[in-house]
């Protein structure tokens, strides 16, 4: 196990924003995390589990103890004709694993192309793109027991999934920690091409999950900053999820609100149209703007501090209240 001490935010937050953790625990194995789990060490300190920082905003200096998985490993746990079924360690790169089933001809996988993080956090999250979400290929869940330190796993039913949420997001927040996730994928072809850009795909002879994930990137590389460049957590908000007659009301003040039915009578805007309709393309509070090319994002421009985030999302959140009556929730974790 690695322990790092005042350790840069910066370095393990795609937001990029200067901040540091008191410590950072990288461990390896099952092992490693239960010893953590166990010591005096672990236990007078306030904790956290992160993945790949993608979804986190530090809003200032975290004076605990950060824990990574470093568990890496991706391994065939039950394969027939047609399927597959992979266990892979929550410290895989989920791009990575997207590729791996790629390359060999696993089929589910491909439309969550290019979503930064890693698989642990896959699970937590369920992240979703282009018309798939990730409960749709998990098969269980394993994780370990922060207070005994046992090994538990649980079914995808007992993960309650729903539009970017799982029980361990609520309920189990701060007891389990996931330590690897299974995923069942389809050895023969099966493509989702229901949302935007793979429409035009449908038709196209002898396609490739290689095609599905080239436009899925170039879609991404198109909207969404360059991670390397500019600091920010994709998705800063959730798309709200509002009655059907609240969006009636809606639909008559702004016609050409882009919407997606989201079951049981209710309706999913867009926030990025919500936060662009309401002028706000393009603005910026110190260091942080609302990305022109997609505003469901705020982007950290380079010199951004934490009180110029928070002041630009809370702004964001006021100006779309007071414009459609609608509060907007941050998608990512803000610490
Ligand atoms: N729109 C605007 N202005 C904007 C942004 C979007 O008018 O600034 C409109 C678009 O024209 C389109 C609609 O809003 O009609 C939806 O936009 P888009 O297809 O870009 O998808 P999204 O709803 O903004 C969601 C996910 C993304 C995911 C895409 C593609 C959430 C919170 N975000 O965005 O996920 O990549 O769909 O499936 O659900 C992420 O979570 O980090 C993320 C990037």
């Amino acid at each position: 196990m690695k322990l790092h001490e005042n350790f840069p935010l910066k370095e393990i937050t795609t937001m990029h924003l200067d901040a540091r953790c008191r410590y950072l625990a990288e461990y390896s194995s099952i092992d490693e995390l239960r010893t953590l789990l166990a010591s005096p060490f672990f236990k007078e300190q306030k904790s956290m589990h992160i993945g790949g920082g993608s979804n986190l905003v530090f809003t200032a200096d975290y004076d605990g103890l950060l824990l990574h998985s470093q568990i890496k490993f991706i391994a065939t746990v039950e394969e027939t004709d047609t399927a597959i079924r992979l266990e892979a360690g929550a410290g895989v790169v989920w791009d990575d694993f997207v590729k791996y089933c790629i390359a060999h001809n696993y089929y589910g996988a491909e439309n969550l192309s290019g979503i930064p993080g890693e698989v642990g956090a896959s699970a937590v999250q369920n992240i979703g793109s282009y018309g798939v979400e990730v409960q749709e290929i998990i098969s269980c869940v394993h994780c370990v027991d922060m207070s005994t330190g046992e090994t538990i796993s649980f079914s995808t039913p007992e993960c309650k999934y729903a539009y970017r949420d799982s029980i361990f997001k609520n309920e189990f927040a701060g007891r389990y920690i996931v330590t690897s996730v299974e995923y069942t994928l389809s050895k023969t072809p099966r493509f989702t091409l229901t949302y935007g850009p793979l429409k035009e795909l449908a038709d196209k002879p002898g396609l490739t999950m290689n095609d599905v994930r080239n436009t899925i990137i170039n879609t991404r590389n198109g909207k969404l900053p360059n991670p390397d460049e500019t600091g920010s957590v994709g998705s800063f908000f959730k798309n709200p999820i509002i009655p059907e007659s609240q969006f009636k009301d809606l639909q008559n003040a702004y016609p050409a609100i882009p919407h997606y039915p989201a079951g049981e009578g209710k309706i999913k805007v867009p926030a990025g149209w919500l936060i662009e309709n309401a002028g706000l393309k393009g603005f910026g509070i110190g260091g942080a703007c609302v990305y022109p090319k997609q505003c469901l994002v705020i982007a950290n421009m380079g010199n951004a501090t934490p009180t110029d985030v928070v002041a630009l999302y809370r702004h964001i959140i006021g100006t779309v209240a007071n414009k459609y009556g609608i509060e907007l929730h941050p998608e990512a974790n803000i610490i």
